[in-house]
């Protein structure tokens, strides 16, 4: 199988990648830096919060079994939105939902037959739920989710058997949650509660969630497009 995984520098993608090329897969890093060696990775150099440079991307035409994954993510400042400048907010969006929507775009394009193709957008519990001083980040999972169900309905009326998920993976510990507890509760009220998963042991490995993803794409697809890894 293709494996295309952005953001593979760290965090969940990293462990994304290292899980698929352990399985023999041929993995397509897409961001701005990686540290992979293995002779079945390739790279494509992309700032995604540039979506010039996104539109660039050309994929050709695919025609094997392929899983796309909108890794790439960040939580952008953890301030009020009052506290925040316009290019904080269009970062935070251009990152994590038009450089997706235009990855999926990209990609339902390149991939001519009705079956094999699977997508994973990694979302986020805080598109269902509202935190304050996350307001760009909780709006930008929110659409993915949306964008993601959109897409798989399109594909249907397609007569395309597309695997599509917006994966909320629970809380896990990368860099993403060291700059959450990084922040004082006067811009950031739940400071102390992420704090207090850190020391309570209930951040995730990014590895355990890697295998759990990949098992989940192993099972039968029930069309569910909006899943929880917590379930
Ligand atoms: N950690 C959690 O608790 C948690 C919970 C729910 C959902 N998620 C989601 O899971 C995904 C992975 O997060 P993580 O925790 O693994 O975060 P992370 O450790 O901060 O890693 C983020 C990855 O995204 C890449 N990235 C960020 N901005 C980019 C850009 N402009 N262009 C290209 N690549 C870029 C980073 O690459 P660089 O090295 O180039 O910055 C890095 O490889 C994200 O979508 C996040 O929203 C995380």
């Amino acid at each position: 199988m293709q494996v295309f995984i952005t953001g593979v520098s760290k965090g969940l993608g990293k462990a994304l990648a290292t899980e698929f090329l352990k399985l023999g897969n041929e993995v397509i890093g897409i961001g701005r830096s990686h540290s992979f060696t293995d002779k079945n990775f390739r790279f494509i150099s992309c700032d995604l919060e540039n979506l010039e440079h996104v539109n660039k991307l050309d994929f050709g035409k695919l025609s094997s079994s392929v899983l796309f994954v909108n890794n790439a993510g960040i939580i952008g400042e953890i301030e009020r939105i009052s506290e925040q400048t316009s290019s904080d907010i269009q970062s935070v969006l251009n990152a994590n939902t038009l450089a997706p929507m235009l990855l999926c775009q990209k990609i339902l394009k390149a991939f001519a037959p009705t079956e094999g193709l699977s997508i994973l957008n990694i979302s986020s519990g805080a598109g269902k739920r509202a935190i304050p001083s996350w307001a760009s980040y909780c709006a930008s999972k929110a659409a993915l989710d949306i964008f993601s169900e959109t897409i798989y309905l399109e594909e249907k009326e397609r007569g395309r058997n597309v695997r599509i998920y917006a994966l909320s993976p629970g809380v896990i510990d990368t860099e993403m949650q060291n700059k959450i507890r990084s922040k004082k509760t006067s811009s950031f009220s739940s400071s102390e509660a992420f704090k207090e998963l850190k020391t309570s042991g209930e951040l995730v490995q990014p590895e355990l969630i890697a295998q759990k993803i990949i098992q989940l794409l192993k099972e039968a697809y029930s069309g569910e497009v909006i899943y929880s890894l917590k379930k």
